[in-house]
């Protein structure tokens, strides 16, 4: 008999259902007898018990489907010590919750917070196991995390679109990539959908280097130019002021985003009419894609067989097309960036596409 605990926190992505689905049919097909309690909205129903017992019906279907089904809230982790509104504490909520249950182990799926508050709760004694779940591909210790396929997807499909509309009015396109404070979506999407130039946050950009790249292509006779930048894109100049400078500047900015101001910058330097496209959240939703069905199909079975081994406290993550345990605590608020000396870094320079730097 096993009873278990599955919340999925932070920003959603494709294949948290079908993660969930994977953890459920490895236990049913193993185990004789088990309890599935859903937590609604993340952390926010494992603290105020807000829950229910799921049944096979609840994971049938889902593989394929987008979104979670549990529902899911951003809570801050360097909140979670703090008291509520109310003064309850949240952290001894969550314990009494999943005492109360008589719960084996808490399935925790979501990004590089909702992993910190999963080491958190480990150290607070409880049996937990991590997914790591995010279009941006930043989780340490795991080569791939379930939704970056998923988005790479739809952001080079939209890079795509905009190749032909730029192509036939030669103008300088501009395809904002989401990813937080790194640069794999926008690095994969952008080399995927061929982008000229890729601005990424680990590589900060000159604006005349951007420009030199755009106005070497006119020069060969390309009219027009696609850019990716990532949201999280950042300038030489802007990057070497500190946090508080850059926070203040980024609020007195009239551009709605990086990609605006650069846009901006490209047209008063080279005349080029240049527009900006953002996708955005849609870059999280829809179905997953075949390769994050398998991956998570991979990652479920195996925390499966975690949960029947008894062994908690870990993420389940990819190392070299393997899956594999990674101690929570040698991961936990490390995040993974792009290296700009990188191999795919290196063949991209060497195809001719520019990192503005
Ligand atoms: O972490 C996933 C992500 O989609 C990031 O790429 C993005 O910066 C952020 O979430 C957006 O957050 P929200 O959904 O809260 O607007």
């Amino acid at each position: 008999m096993k009873r278990i605990g599955m919340l999925t926190s932070g920003g959603d992505c494709q294949a948290l259902n079908a993660a969930m689905r994977g953890v459920v049919k490895g236990l049913s097909n193993n185990v004789d007898g088990l309890e599935v309690y859903g937590f609604f909205d993340g952390y926010k129903g494992l603290i105020y018990g807000k829950y229910r017992l799921l049944t096979s019906m609840d994971f049938s279907g889902i593989l394929t489907k987008g979104g979670t089904i549990l529902g899911t809230s951003r809570q801050p982790f360097k909140l979670m010590r703090e008291p509520d509104e109310n003064g309850l504490n949240k952290v001894e909520a969550m314990k009494q919750t999943y005492y109360k249950l008589n719960l084996d182990c808490l399935v925790i799926l979501g990004g590089n917070g909702t992993q910190k508050t999963a080491n958190l709760l480990r150290e607070e004694g409880l049996n937990v196991i991590h997914l790591p779940k995010t279009i941006d591909n930043d989780i340490y210790g795991t080569d791939i995390t379930f939704g970056f396929q998923s988005a790479i997807d739809i952001a080079a499909d939209v890079i795509d679109c905009i190749h032909t509309t730029a192509s036939s009015h030669s103008r300088v396109f501009i395809v904002e990539v989401m990813g937080h404070k790194v640069g794999w979506l926008t690095l994969y999407a952008g080399i995927a959908a061929g982008a000229d130039i890729i601005l990424l946050p680990e590589i900060p950009y000159d604006i005349d280097k951007v420009v030199e790249a755009i106005q070497k292509r006119s020069r060969d006779g390309k009219g027009f130019t696609i850019l990716a930048v990532a949201e999280g894109a950042i300038s030489k100049k802007d990057a070497k002021l500190n946090k508080k400078e850059y926070r203040k500047k980024v609020e007195k900015s009239p551009y709605p985003s990086v990609s605006y101001e650069v846009a901006d910058q490209i047209k008063k330097k080279t005349g080029i009419e240049t527009r900006v496209t953002v996708p955005g959240h849609t870059q999280r939703g829809g179905s997953p894609c075949p390769y994050d069905r398998v991956l998570c199909s991979r990652l479920g079975a195996e925390a499966a067989q975690a949960i029947i081994d008894g062994d908690f406290g870990n993420m389940i993550g990819m190392k070299s097309n393997k899956v594999t345990r990674v101690p929570l605590e040698k991961v936990a608020g490390k995040l993974k960036v792009v290296e700009p000396d990188s191999q795919i870094i290196k063949e991209a320079k060497f195809m001719g596409i520019s990192f503005g730097n």
